[in-house]
């Protein structure tokens, strides 16, 4: 399987796991360590709202839990075509923190198909990081 498919895959897999019951938004993100190594996580909110956790971070938990820090790649799950599920800002920055120069946020529907691919540079410009303002 293409790479960018087996991760939309892997998001998919993991978005029949959100516990979303306040906004009934599913999301499941995957992403692709340096070494090709998938990590996801699904979204988990609370009744305490702001508590809740977007699947980008869990999936981001995932990856530095099992001693990985570099992403390549990141695929979202959710929304359709009237509203994918983009990265909140909170997780772009948080995508930022690990990723390559040159990593790439893909969103697909629950059915798979791509909604978006652009780099995560293009959704955070002039991003403050780990190095600094780059
Ligand atoms: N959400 C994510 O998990 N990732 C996104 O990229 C967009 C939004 C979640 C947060 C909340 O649980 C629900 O979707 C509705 O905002």
């Amino acid at each position: 399987m293409e790479a960018m498919a087996e991760l939309i895959a892997a998001a998919r897999a993991v978005r029949e796991n959100a516990y979303a019951p306040y906004s009934h938004y599913a999301v499941g993100a995957a992403v692709r360590a340096e070494d090709g190594s998938i990590y996801a996580g699904c979204n988990v909110e609370n009744a305490a709202s702001p508590e809740g956790l977007c699947a980008e971070a869990a999936a981001i938990a995932a990856m530095v839990a099992a001693g990985r820090r570099r992403l390549t790649a990141v695929a979202v799950v959710g929304g359709d075509v009237a509203r994918p599920a983009m990265p909140c800002g909170g997780c772009r920055q948080r995508l930022h923190e690990f990723a390559a120069p040159g990593a790439v946020v893909a969103v697909a529907d629950a059915a798979g198909r791509l909604l978006c691919e652009t780099p995560l540079a293009a959704l955070l410009p002039e991003a403050f990081g780990p190095g600094g303002r780059i």
